[in-house]
Parts: structure tokens; sequence; C-alpha cells
């Protein structure tokens, strides 16, 4: 009976290493194993690693929903590894999908910094490398292709509507996105580049909210108890998680987000549509999630000998209250 025991623990410890293996979040085994051939019409399938950041807010689970359904729609083994927020384990998944071989690497990194040497590994073993959503700071030839919005533009349409709302003069309060991120570095860049054009508009108060409708809330809490926060008649949010949070605070402390405060962050989710259509928001910049047909389009072309564009840039529009009811219906994320 003990022996029997015995080798049913090893059993387990071999399944669970085996899955470990596969990274934290990873679906891998979710992709179908039906469907067509990724490589013109041969058995073998064709494998994807994807390195996620995480899931820190609507868009981002719009983001790898888009990722999983596009491969698995077109037969693609994904092999998926969320980080949760740490590039650290980002790095770790690189390193583990060029042990397991894969045929592709595509990853979001989580910040512009301190890639270059695990890319140089994937270089050197032989894996193309294809950067999806956010920009990390390394040599053009560590990656086949980037395909993403461009964020400093993000940052800009959001200073010119303001601008527009607010006839130059404005009081702001920024809500910034994680801390050495291509979204947050860009985006205040962009806004920043506007308001230069604008005197009587000054940013007076800055601070991250991580991206997460939970720190936008904490954040603006504390803004509102505070001195600069009584001066405030705009918020800047990095994206609409962190709007919306704000504007739960704000009418906690018995303001009118929308009127008291003008608002507007950037990402286009359904969320930020519903706070428009009950005046909450007034603006929101879309930044399109669904780069799983993008991505997946790129790296079929290339697999089939096509030169891609070192950049893929994805266009984006903002909406605002008067156009927020008539667009819901077709937001899809
Ligand atoms: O990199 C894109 C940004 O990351 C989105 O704007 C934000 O919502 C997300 O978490």
């Amino acid at each position: 009976m003990r022996q029997v025991l015995g080798w049913l623990a090893l059993a387990g410890l071999v399944v669970g290493l085996a899955s470990a293996g596969c990274g934290k979040g990873d679906s891998g085994g979710e992709a179908s194993s039906t469907g067509s051939s990724a490589q013109g019409g041969t058995d073998k399938k064709l494998v994807v690693g994807f390195s996620q950041i995480g899931a820190e807010s609507a868009w981002r689970t719009a983001n790898t929903e888009s990722i999983k359904s596009e491969a698995e729609k077109r037969g693609i083994e994904l092999k998926f590894a969320d980080a949760q927020q740490k590039q650290e384990n980002q790095i770790k998944a690189i390193r583990s999908f060029i042990a397991q071989k894969v045929d592709v690497i595509a990853f979001a990194p989580v910040v512009e910094e301190g890639w270059e040497p695990v890319l140089k590994e994937a270089k050197e073993a032989g894996i193309p490398v294809f950067v999806s959503d956010r920009r990390p700071a390394v040599p053009e030839d560590l990656y086949v292709t980037f395909i993403g919005s461009d964020f400093v533009k993000e940052g800009q349409m959001a200073a010119e509507w303001l601008a527009k709302k607010m006839d130059g003069k404005a009081v702001i309060a920024e809500l910034t996105g994680t801390p050495g991120s291509a979204p947050a570095n860009d985006r205040k860049k962009g806004f920043e580049e506007v308001l230069a054009n604008h005197p009587d508009m000054k940013v007076v108060f800055s601070q991250t909210g991580n991206f997460t409708r939970a720190e936008g809330k904490q954040v603006m809490e504390a803004l509102l108890k505070s001195d600069v926060g009584k001066t405030i008649n705009a918020l800047y949010a990095h994206n609409d998680d962190m709007a919306l949070g704000a504007i739960q605070a704000i009418e906690e402390a018995g303001k009118k987000p929308g009127v008291d405060i003008i608002i507007v962050s950037i990402d286009g989710v359904k969320g930020a549509f519903d706070a428009m259509i009950a005046g909450t928001l007034n603006c929101t910049v879309e930044c399109n999630p669904l780069l799983g047909p993008y991505l997946f389009d790129a790296i079929e072309k290339f697999k089939k000998g096509e030169t891609l564009p070192k950049r893929i840039v994805i266009e984006d529009k903002f909406f605002d209250q008067t156009m927020a009811a008539q667009e819901l219906p077709n937001r899809k994320y």
C-alpha cells in the first residue's frame, strides 16, 4: 500500500512540474489542436510563446483575449505566460520559451528598459521576437517588428481635446501609468508638448495610479483632501481604469465628476463609454487592444519570408460625450 501511495505521489509531482514549466498563468495547452496549419499545409503547428504583462486593466483583459482567440482561430499553439506586472517574470518566461525552442517569441514589455540581454539570447538561439503593445528600449535588430498604438499621439490628442474644451485655461491633475512603461512616458510627453502652447494650462499634480482602478481611486481620494486638490478643475488619466476609480473618489468627496472636474482619459473601453453617457467622464482617446489579428498576420507573413516594417502603428481616434451613445453599440471591448 505504501509503495502504491509513493508512486501516486511521484506521478503527481511529475504532472505538477510539467505544468509549472509552462510558467505562471500559462495557457499554452489551450490552443486548439485542430484547425489549419500556420505553416502552409504541413502538419507541424507554429508554436508561439507570448509573455503578457498581467491583468491590470480592462484594456489588458481585452488584449489577452484577442491574442488567445486569434491564435486558436489560426491553429497556432500559444504558450501564454502572465507576468503579473513583473519584468523579472517576463524575462524568465522568455528564457523558458528559448529553452522550449518555440518558433516565435512575442511579448508586451512592462517597462522600456532592461531587455537587451534576454533579447540577445533569443537572437543567438535564432528565435525571432515580435513586440506587441509597448516599446522596449533596445536596438532594432533585436526584434522583427513592433506593433501597437502611438502613445505620444494619444497624449497629444488628450491635451488638444482638453485645451479646446477648457478654452486654454485649466488646473490639471495627472494620473500616470506604470512608472518606466512606454505608455506612461509617452502619454506624459505628448500631453506636455501640447500644453507648452497653452500657458494657462498647468499640471499641478502628477502621481502614478499604476493603470489600475483601485489606485486611481486611492490617489484621487488623497488628492481631494489636500490644498492642491481643492484647486483642480481638470483630470488627465493615462487610462480609463484610473479615471473610473478617480470618478468614484470625486463623487464620494461630494463633487460632480465631468462637471466640477473635466476628465479625459485613454483606452476607449466600454466602461468609459458608460461613464460618458452618465456624464461623469468627458472624453476618452482610443487605444486599440485588439492586437491579435495584427500580431499573427505579421508572424505568418514573416514565416512566409516577407519583409516587415520595423513599426506597425495602430491608428486611434478620440470620443467625447457627444459621440458616446451612438458609438457604444459598436464597441468590441
Ligand atoms: O500599454 C497599454 C496600456 O496598458 C493601456 O492603456 C492600459 O490600460 C494598460 O494597462
